[in-house]
């Protein structure tokens, strides 16, 4: 049986009930130049944060079911509701921004492809690849823009995805700690090639908004396996032992990223975002 999934299920709920909000009270004002840039990328990232969820709820029952976990069924549900609403925050602000709608991307269509290959533990790889590179996109989504509603809906998605972080990572790893040495070694190999490979696959898809934000490839990259490492290759010591997990708080929206003030948009005005330092080098 997975050790923390009674905190995690309260984390789930207290935030099904309390969800952060991204909506209330936040200015808009992308410009011109701002939505040029970005409408093509974040509908792309709003095609991957909807699904029904149901390969991922079937392999969590099979999994409860063969293991012990009956927690996880619900816990999976709640998790697959705040991805819907992920999907939703952003569907809205592209409706209010008439930024068209994505049905369909290669890159979308392999992450898809993926996931249905095999059971739960293979799902949560896929996901956590997407959240870990997902939160280096949405940093720099807000990064380069100036828009105050959608700087706050990029924050709100970053402070969720963080916590889905720390419950896909804190499994991961306690699921992996009960397989024998040489077989960890190959996984974590593979996972890691699969990771730099998506990370390679956002960058190609996502480059202007990134290159925007001051990432070069290499840099995007190295700092999407700094996130990677962070989550997943901690010090031996945290592995099967008491690792921090959020348990119901709200868990920093700034772990392991920088902070940069956004850059000024004056409303109605089309010019061109300056140029961040290049986090890349
Ligand atoms: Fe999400
Ligand atoms: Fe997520």
């Amino acid at each position: 049986m997975l050790t923390n999934l009674r905190v995690w299920l309260n984390h789930f709920e207290y935030h099904a009930e309390q969800p952060r909000g991204a909506r209330s009270g936040s200015p808009s004002g992308l410009c011109t130049e701002e939505r040029r840039l970005i409408s093509r990328s974040i509908a792309l990232f709003q095609l991957g944060e909807q699904s029904d969820g149901t390969g991922l709820l079937r392999a969590a029952y099979r999994f409860a079911l063969a293991h012990g976990d009956e927690l996880l069924p619900r816990i999976t549900e709640l998790f697959i509701r705040e991805e819907q609403r992920h999907a939703r925050l952003l569907r809205e602000f592209m409706d209010e921004h008439g930024i068209r709608v994505k049905c369909h991307h290669w890159s979308d269509a392999i992450f898809r492809r993926v996931r249905r290959l095999a059971g739960f533990e293979l799902y949560l790889h896929v996901l956590i690849t997407a959240e870990l590179i997902g939160n280096v996109y949405y940093r720099a989504l807000e990064s380069v823009t100036g828009c105050q509603r959608l700087r706050v809906l990029c924050r709100t998605l970053i402070a969720d995805e963080l916590a889905h972080v720390g419950y896909g990572s804190e499994l991961i790893l306690e699921l992996r700690a009960r397989k024998p040495a040489a077989l960890r070694t190959w996984i974590r190999l593979l996972h890691r090639a699969f990771f730099c490979a998506a990370a390679g696959a956002v960058w190609i898809s996502h480059r202007a908004v990134l290159r925007r934000a001051g990432h070069t490839a290499t840099g995007f990259l190295r700092v999407c396996l700094e996130q990677y490492a962070f989550h997943l290759e901690p010090p031996a010591a945290w592995v099967g032992a008491q690792r921090p997990t959020p348990g119901g708080v709200s868990v920093p929206v700034s772990v392991g990223f920088g902070e940069r003030a956004a850059p000024q948009c004056p409303a109605g005005a089309s010019t061109g975002q300056p140029r961040a330092p290049d986090r890349g080098q």
